[in-house]
């Protein structure tokens, strides 16, 4: 039994960004109106944590829709994977999806069309199959060049002032980061991007930028893993030079190690991974997941993959990108971080983010003499290669 849901607006709350009107794609066609489907997609793009989703008793029509040849009828205004549900079709590994349109994991054919489940609204008759491939497709945008680079970018080659990197950044993330800096990404949807489109826009920005590094970033672009395994394929076959390098920037809780040997396998040359924190509380309060073991398992998921690319893959450049602002993480955690990395490698590049405001937290960004201090904790737990990110720009290593 389906209690369909509808977004409401809580005006104390509200800020009025207009980020639920202008960034997130309603399929209702506008935010709060009859017509919303409870996608909730809104809910989690709002900066202000104004928006919830409330069950909606009022009275509704049923639709008839099929799926895979058989009939069901499933209330109206309710979202496709929300009908799936009803119908029994649950998707695989759902805590690895977006919610909002942007990964296109949850891609269904809907009268021959491939749509996103979690944001298509179900529809009278609608003809549904989820057993046909597809190819895969997921929302990208932000093709552009970079002078600085990602946390897998090595921060010898910084120059800052030319491009040493193009990037694009994938829609859709499985975190919700209260102080995200890439909101407008992470919870956004929009149209798919084959993996083929998106290896030759990157390809082209490459030779009109003059650069050898190409980059996925993200929202979380491991999301969609085999549209991230084609693309970076597509990529390779498009710069097979010596000279050329992909760089996948990643929060590394969903890579796995054969997800790890895919990506070297495709073409994968370097690798930014998060590492927010040793234990899964401060993982928890960074990222906004609430699920203890989800988050647990997520953050063992990014310390893994680190040992494992170091031990396994020596050829792939790895940088590692931890969180700092002490409303977040304490230095003695910081020091417990520091010291778990160096038994990995003590010559493994660290960038320090200082967190700021951004998004949904209104931080106290960290001051330099603080950051300088973080780096200096670091070095006292052997790590040889650490740089801060500080409002006065990049120190170190
Ligand atoms: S879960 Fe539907 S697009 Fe990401």
């Amino acid at each position: 039994m389906i209690m369909p849901c509808i977004a409401q607006r809580d005006q104390n709350l509200c800020i009025f960004c207009g980020a639920c009107r202008n960034s997130v794609t309603c399929p209702g066609g506008e935010v709060f109106s009859p017509d919303c489907i409870g996608c909730g997609a809104c809910r989690l793009a709002c900066p202000g944590s104004a928006i919830e989703l409330i069950e909606d008793r009022g009275r509704r029509k049923n639709v008839c829709i099929r799926v895979n040849g058989t009939i069901f009828s499933v209330p109206e205004k309710i979202t496709l994977k929300a009908a799936l549900l009803h119908a029994g079709i649950s998707f695989p590994h759902e805590e690895r999806h977006c919610g909002v349109g942007g990964c296109w994991c949850c891609a269904v054919l809907a009268d021959g069309n491939a749509v996103p489940a979690c944001i298509t609204c179900v529809r009278e008759g609608m003809v549904i199959d989820t057993e046909t491939y597809i190819e895969p497709g997921r929302v990208v945008t932000g093709f552009g060049p970079h002078m600085v680079g990602g946390v897998g970018t090595p921060v010898s080659i910084r120059n800052y002032s030319s491009p040493i990197e193009v990037a694009c950044f994938t829609h859709g993330c499985n975190l919700r980061c209260p102080q995200c800096q890439n909101h407008i990404m992470a919870f956004t949807g929009g149209l798919e991007m084959k993996p083929k489109e998106a290896a030759v826009m990157l390809s082209n920005m490459r030779r009109i930028f003059r650069v050898h590094r190409m980059a996925f970033s993200g929202g979380e672009c491991t999301l969609n893993r085999p549209w991230l395994i084609q693309a970076i394929g597509e990529l390779k076959k498009l710069n097979h030079d010596e000279k050329s390098r992909i760089h996948v920037d990643t929060n590394g809780s969903l890579l796995t190690e054969d997800y790890l040997d895919e990506l070297v396998g495709a073409g994968m040359t370097d690798a930014g991974i998060d590492l927010k924190g040793t234990r899964p509380a401060t993982f928890q309060r960074v990222t906004g997941i609430r699920d203890a073991e989800l988050a647990r398992s997520y953050l063992e998921n990014a310390w893994n993959s680190v040992k494992y690319l170091v031990e396994n893959h020596p050829h792939v450049f790895v940088g590692t990108g931890i969180p700092y602002n002490r409303a977040l993480i304490s230095k003695e955690e910081v020091l417990e971080l520091g010291e778990r990395l160096a038994r990995i490698s003590k010559t493994v590049q660290v960038c320090v983010l200082d967190y700021r405001p951004a998004f949904r937290l209104k931080l106290e960004q960290p001051a330099v003499e603080e950051m300088i201090e973080i780096k200096k904790i670091l070095n006292s737990a052997g790590l040889e290669n650490v740089f801060v990110q500080t409002s006065r720009g990049h120190i170190g290593p």
